[in-house]
């Protein structure tokens, strides 16, 4: 048996930007028997969560979802509407983006990497900004031929803490009259970060289970458009499990071509019941609570005087802050101090950022205090670790006490019961 419950005593704080922590509402609703995948039951139930999870891209176009993480989605994106030689122009956020461009240049696909220059004690700043949208402006510019089938970008770079304002890149490819496709990573984005797949004339957006829905691993999307559809009927790079189109037939009744991963999707229909709420302000609300997360992190990290990763506050991410250390401090050490000691799991830094900072995520089944818990842990660690900092939980406190959250949470009305006779 693997022993994953060896806490002594209260609840690990698992605090990476993904995956986030689950809410117990959504635990529970996969405890529920395994049904039929062909059966009416099901019908029903994958009905309900196609529909639901339009809602969250904000679409009213097909959305696929592969029983697979989010990089399978990103290699389906790419494979439903790319030929073999076809050329991309892959901006560089971060890690995630490089991942991105790793698995397209596996694919065959001829890329165009491009990326802010420079760097700043020694982290490049590219990975400290969002999408610049001149350098898009530049190498589109020069490209009379159309060669760039479609542009790829990260909305939520997990790895550095800057959402991209993506909706830029389809004005810039309407100003330009160009026609490569908008091809956008959400996979942390989704469900925390404002996100209108149709009004921001995304072709092909990616999303994954396991960060603002607050479901485990194991689910992924693609969200299309018809500009998307219409593209990958010619396309040519081989493809069959990610193939759209029998996914698109099948779905119109509610079921898949494969045995589709049912206990997730009973997580799915319950996590959109709880982000849909209206009773609890609908995403709007979700948008609003990772921002307000955010800023109180913020307001810590500022007091403890580390640097925030992300370099432009027109860009802060909701879903995580990245945290520099002194060049001197292994980030990994603190990290393992914090975690042996307050049993709070904090995300590490990834590729070129390594051993330089550490990411505290603010998404899932998250609230003030769990944050204020996570706060004090860091701070604590840092101290431990020999870093001067303080005041950082304080300023937290204040953050939240004078900011609260804009709807309150209700009493709990009892169950009405008929009276005894
Ligand atoms: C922005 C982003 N893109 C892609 C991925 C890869 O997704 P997965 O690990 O689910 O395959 C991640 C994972 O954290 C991510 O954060």
């Amino acid at each position: 048996m693997l022993n994953l419950d060896f806490h002594p005593s209260g609840r690990h704080f698992l605090q990476i930007p993904g995956p986030s922590p689950v809410p117990e509402r959504i635990l529970r609703a996969m405890s529920l028997p395994t049904i039929d995948h062909r059966g009416p039951e099901f019908g029903r139930l994958g009905l309900k969560v196609l529909k639901d999870i339009q809602q969250i891209f904000q679409t009213t176009q097909p959305v696929m979802i592969y029983p697979a993480s989010g990089t399978g989605a990103w290699e389906a994106a790419l494979v439903n509407v790319l030929s073999p030689g076809d050329e991309v122009l892959m901006y560089e956020t971060g890690h995630f983006a490089a991942l991105w461009h790793k698995m397209a240049s596996r694919l065959g696909i001829k890329t165009r990497v491009i990326s802010m220059s420079g760097e700043t004690d020694g982290i490049p700043n590219a990975w400290r900004h969002g999408v610049q949208i001149d350098l898009i402006a530049e190498h589109l510019k020069k490209d009379s031929s159309h060669a760039v089938k479609a542009v790829c970008v990260v909305h939520n770079e997990t790895s550095t803490g800057v959402t991209s304002n993506v909706h830029a890149v389809r004005v810039l490819l309407d100003e330009l009259k160009h026609p490569a496709l908008l091809m956008v990573d959400t996979i942390s984005g989704l469900a925390c970060a404002p996100y209108k797949h149709d009004e921001w004339g995304i072709d092909v957006s990616i999303s994954g289970s396991q960060k603002g829905l607050m479901l485990p691993p194991g689910i992924s999307f693609n969200a299309l458009s018809q500009k998307a559809i219409n593209v990958s009927k010619t396309a040519k790079m081989p493809k069959a499990f990610w193939a759209w189109d029998e996914i698109i037939e099948l779905n119109k009744t509610g079921y898949w071509p494969y045995t589709p991963n049912t206990h997730l999707l009973y997580a799915l229909s319950e996590a959109c019941d709880m982000i849909l709420d209206p009773q609890h302000g609908g995403l709007e609300a979700v948008f609003t609570r990772h921002k307000r997360f955010a800023a109180g992190v913020r307001a810590a990290v500022n007091a403890w005087g580390l640097p925030i990763q992300c370099a432009d506050e027109k860009v802060y991410s909701p879903v995580l802050t990245g945290v520099i250390l002194p060049s001197s401090v292994d980030a990994d050490a603190v990290r393992k101090t914090i975690y042996e000691r307050f049993d709070c799991s904090l995300g590490t830094g990834l590729g070129k950022l390594k051993g330089r900072m550490f990411r505290i995520g603010h998404l899932g089944d998250t609230n003030d205090l769990t944050l204020m818990g996570t706060l004090a842990g860091c701070e604590m660690g840092l101290k431990i670790s020999g870093l001067k900092v303080q005041g950082g939980v304080q300023a937290a406190m204040d953050f939240f006490s004078s900011n609260p959250i804009p709807i309150p949470i209700p009493i709990p009305k009892p169950i009405p019961r008929p009276n005894p006779k």
